[in-house]
This record gives C-alpha cells, sequence and structure tokens, in this order.
C-alpha cells in the first residue's frame, strides 16, 4: 500500500471564502503548502472524508491540473473512497452540481475563479460543492477558515500524476479514481427539460441564426455537445469554443464590456437573431437580440413568466428568488403567479437552502446569473436554452419578447456600476460612512425623490433560521426606486465597489429610453451621498451593466 505522509505545514490568515469559495492570484496558490492547506481545511471542517466519494473538477484554467493532482493524493491520503474527476480536468460548475446530485456524492471541488482572468498572473480559486451539489453554505465556509487558521499538517502520499486525457477507472492508494465525460450526464439533465426536437426545429429555421460565444472558457465542448452534435446547429454558430488557460487572453466575464466578440457580431447591421455567452466556469449568461441587449434582472423575470412554455416546468412553479441587488422584475411576475418570490444576499449558496425545501422553482441574479432547481448551481446554458425554447414557442424576436414582457408588468430600468481595484481602505470608508448616517436618511426629500427606508440588508434564512447580517446598503424610495451599494465579496486586488439602481417604468411610451439616461437622478444622488467619484479619483466606473 501506498504510504500515507503527514506534511508539516503553518496556516496561513487569509483562508476565508468569499461570495464563492476561495479566490486569489495564482502566484497566492502556488505559494508551499497553500492549497494543501485549504483542501485540509476543507476536509477537517467536514469532520473528515473517510469513504466519502467525490467529484473535482474546473474550468481549464492555468493551475487547474496542477492542483487536480494535489487534490487527487490528498484525497486520497485522507481515506476518501472514490473521486470522480473530469476529462482533461474539466467539470463546469453547473455540470459538478449535476455529477453530484446524478451519483448522490458527499460532494466536490470546483476549481475556478469564475469570470476572473487567468494565466499565471491571472487567478485563481476553490471551492466546495456539499452533497446537495450546491455551494457550501456560510457555516461550512466559516468552518473552513475557522480550521485553516489553526492547521499545522496535511495528508498526501507518494503517487505520480495520472493520466486525466481518456476516460478511465483505477486506484490511488486504496482510492477508487474514475475520468469520466464532463459533458454527456449534463447534456442529458438538459435534454430532460427542454424539448430537444422544438430546438433542433428552430436551429434548422431560415430565418433563424444565432451565435454562442464561450470565451475560449469551460462551456466550449458542452456547446458542442449541446448545441452542434444534438441540436444540430451549425458549427459556425460556435464562437471561441477552445478552452484555453488564459481563456486567449481575456476577461472571461459575458458582459457588455468583456465579450467583445460577440457584442461587435450582435451589435452589427445584419446581426444574428440571438447571441448568447457564457463565463469561465459557465455559470454565467448573457443573452443578446439583434442589436438588444437583455438585462439580466429582466431575463429571469421573463423565463420565469414564460416557463410554462418549457417541457420541465409546464406543471407550474414552486416559487422564485432573487438576491437583493437583483431588479425586483421578478417580484410582478410572482405575484402575477400567486407564488412567493424571496430576497436573499447575493451568491448563490443563499439559494440553497429554499431549493431544497422545494420552495423554488427558478431564481437569479443581476449577474448574469439564472438557473432553477434541476441543480443547485446558476447554470449559464440552462439560461440560453430557455431562451432558444421561449423563441421557437413564440416566434417573436429577442426584442419583442422583452417588449411584451414590459408592457404586460411595466419596466424595472436597471443598471449596476462597479469600480474595480479601489484602495481597500477608502472603498471601506465609504460604505461606513454611508451606513452611519443611514438612520437619518429616512424621509429625506431630494427633489421628486424621496427616501422612505434606509438599512443595512440583512436576511433570515426562513429554512435553517440563520442570520447574514452587513449585506449591503439598500435606499429604497418611495417611488419603488432603490439605490443600493455594497462590497463585493469575489475581487482578488484592492476592493471593487458596486452601485445599483433602478427606476420602475409604467408608462408605455418611455419603456424604451436608454437605462442611463432614465436613471440619471439616481445616479446623481448617489454620487451626492456618497462622494464616491471625488474620494476615489474616478471619473467613470470600471463597468457599466
Ligand atoms: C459576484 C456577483 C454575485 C455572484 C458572485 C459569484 O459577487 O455580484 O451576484 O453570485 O459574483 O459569481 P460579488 O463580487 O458582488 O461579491
Ligand atoms: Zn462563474
Amino acid at each position: 500500500m501506498t504510504q500515507i505522509k503527514t506534511i508539516a505545514s503553518k496556516p496561513f490568515s487569509d483562508q476565508r471564502p468569499g461570495t464563492s469559495g476561495l479566490r486569489k492570484k495564482v502566484l497566492v496558490f502556488q505559494q508551499p503548502h497553500y492549497l494543501e492547506n485549504f483542501v485540509q481545511a476543507t476536509f477537517n471542517a467536514l469532520g473528515g472524508v473517510k469513504d466519502k466519494q467525490i467529484a473535482v473538477g474546473g474550468d481549464g484554467r492555468f493551475y487547474n491540473l496542477e492542483a487536480l493532482q494535489i487534490i487527487i493524493r490528498m484525497a486520497a491520503a485522507n481515506g476518501i473512497k472514490k473521486i470522480m474527476v473530469g476529462r482533461n480536468g474539466i467539470l463546469s460548475t453547473p455540470a459538478a452540481s449535476c455529477i453530484i446530485r446524478k451519483y448522490k456524492l458527499d460532494g466536490g471541488f470546483i476549481l475556478s475563479a469564475s469570470h476572473n482572468p487567468g494565466g499565471p498572473d491571472g487567478d485563481f480559486g476553490i471551492k466546495f460543492n456539499t452533497t446537495n451539489g450546491g455551494p457550501a453554505p456560510e457555516k461550512v465556509t466559516e468552518k473552513i477558515y475557522q480550521e485553516s487558521l489553526s492547521l499545522t499538517s496535511y495528508l498526501s502520499l507518494d503517487n505520480p500524476d495520472i493520466d486525466l486525457d481518456h476516460n478511465a477507472a483505477f486506484t490511488v492508494g486504496d482510492m477508487q479514481v474514475e475520468v469520466f465525460d464532463p459533458v454527456g450526464d449534463y447534456a442529458d439533465l438538459m435534454a430532460e427539460i427542454f424539448d430537444f426536437d422544438l430546438l433542433a426545429e428552430l436551429m434548422q429555421d431560415p430565418n433563424f441564426s444565432f451565435c454562442f460565444d464561450a470565451m475560449h472558457a469551460v462551456t466550449g465542448p458542452y456547446a458542442d455537445e449541446i448545441f452542434v452534435n444534438r441540436l444540430k446547429a451549425p458549427l459556425s454558430s460556435l464562437l471561441n469554443c477552445t478552452p484555453k488557460p488564459d481563456f486567449g487572453g481575456g476577461h472571461p466575464d459575458p458582459n457588455l464590456k468583456y465579450a467583445a466578440d460577440l457584442v461587435k457580431i450582435m451589435f452589427a447591421d445584419k446581426a444574428p437573431v440571438f447571441g448568447a455567452a457564457s463565463d469561465g466556469d459557465g455559470d454565467r449568461n448573457m443573452v443578446l437580440g439583434d442589436n438588444f441587449f437583455v438585462n439580466p434582472s429582466d431575463s429571469v423575470a421573463i423565463i420565469a413568466a414564460n416557463a410554462h412554455l418549457i417541457k420541465g416546468y409546464k406543471n407550474g412553479l414552486k416559487g422564485l428568488a432573487r438576491s437583493m441587488p437583483t431588479s425586483c422584475a421578478l417580484d410582478a411576475v410572482a405575484e402575477d403567479l400567486g407564488i412567493d418570490c424571496f430576497e436573499t444576499p447575493t451568491g448563490w449558496k443563499f439559494f440553497g437552502n429554499l431549493l431544497d425545501a422545494g420552495r423554488l422553482s427558478i431564481c437569479g441574479e443581476e449577474s448574469f446569473g439564472t438557473s432553477s432547481d434541476h441543480v443547485r448551481e446558476k447554470d449559464g446554458l440552462w439560461a440560453v436554452l430557455c431562451w432558444l425554447n421561449l423563441l421557437a414557442a413564440k416566434k417573436m424576436s429577442v426584442r419583442d419578447i422583452v417588449n411584451e414582457h414590459w408592457q404586460k408588468f411595466g419596466r424595472n430600468v436597471y443598471s449596476r456600476h462597479d469600480y474595480e481595484e479601489v484602495d481597500s481602505d477608502i472603498a471601506h470608508e465609504i460604505v461606513d460612512d454611508l451606513k452611519k448616517r443611514l438612520s437619518k436618511l429616512k424621509g429625506c426629500k431630494f427633489g421628486p425623490l424621496e427616501i422612505a427606508q434606509a438599512d443595512d440588508f440583512s436576511y433570515l434564512d426562513p429554512i435553517d433560521g440563520s442570520l447574514s447580517e452587513n449585506q449591503g446598503l439598500r435606499l429604497l424610495f418611495k417611488d419603488s426606486s432603490r439605490i443600493i451599494l455594497r462590497l463585493s465579496g469575489t475581487g482578488t486586488s484592492g476592493a471593487t465597489l458596486r452601485l445599483y439602481f433602478e427606476k420602475v417604468e409604467k408608462e408605455s411610451t418611455q419603456m424604451n429610453l436608454d437605462a442611463q439616461t432614465a436613471l440619471a437622478p439616481l445616479i446623481e444622488l448617489a454620487e451626492k451621498l456618497t462622494s464616491l467619484k471625488k474620494l476615489t479619483s474616478r471619473s467613470e466606473p470600471t463597468v457599466i451593466t
């Protein structure tokens, strides 16, 4: 039997998982023992992993393969019974969730820094998902952090790197290893939810055209299997579908700034009918029509309002949920359907309990995240398939589907302004300063805008009673407008400040106004109340969505 080794280490003080796992620069993860400590802290936090079964894979970014080999050795040394490893180290976040659920595993590691850039100078990340297939809840991530603070050794064993290029089954020490196709099970799940014949018919329609941009990230092989092999879309529909360790030098975040290749195609003359992109690890989505951007907050609301047209949801929805900064467009749909709409803090982990309790069918975040109870993660390709399904069933353009929705429910005009890589002390000061003034802001009038409520959002989980505080500063106005300010929990250099603006427009002639113009009074007021631009010496946000 291979000798198990106890390797001496020392604690690192910076291993508290953020909004979505532990994310750091690659250089930080490459320090001796850094990744190993976090993996051991996770195993310890779970109370040991003897005889457990887990999955592991990642988004293909730089350091993915090295990290996988380290985890496989440590898993064997810690007594894991079986590990399922995505072939070539690939496993998208929603596919990992699907695999953990389908094979009833005890959990899994996803190696990804999501939409953050990759490469030797880029970011790396690791996240543990529990047996429901969802991100570990806060009580688990906090335990991992506490373990990491006192960790002085970890377990590993001597074993050469294993071959990850082919499907295979073998052992490392006493642990069974299965290298498996990361795409097949996920594609099968999509075929259960969607009517693939209907979607294949759409792909053959001479009036239809489609462009999917995988941004050189993990969804390339998934898009190939689902869109080309199963739905018979022409290969020319796929853009940047070969995963690269540095994402081709790009920033794998599907938004109007970073999905530049797709945006150029979709905002040109003779643009395709439908365009979409996904991020580094395949959980985000951006949806575009011919010269038209669908705001993610609208997208989830429109999917929910039309879910009866999708095979997997034709029997109705149990409930809906959105993160707090996401626009309230979804609430209007829930009201219309006569079902609950939950408001949770930012981060997918907060949907888990509601999904597990059967209280929720479709949920989403403004940050290009949408999904349902089919997995416990957001799911980029699922959202794209939802839109293909709506286009096939409604026989309308993307723009007309969105307009139809606005005419019925009103438009929640919405925008997010990100200020990235801000000096951390200044960013915290800005938030703390507004926080101190919140209690005095209630009732204050600024022209036609009157603040009805000003608070720091906290969430009492209705399922397990856990309380999550300090989840973002909210200014709620009498006319249902909102300004929200929060600090990002996923950045790796300096701090990222996010400002969210929302205004409800019911006047049908005003629906198509440019969002920045319609929101200008709120944007100006936010500056007046925070002096954010002045204090950070920025003339404009880094990214506007
Ligand atoms: C961001 C998004 C959030 C999302 C998370 C992980 O977190 O805002 O909605 O769940 O990435 O993809 P933040 O950086 O704002 O903490
Ligand atoms: Zn992601």
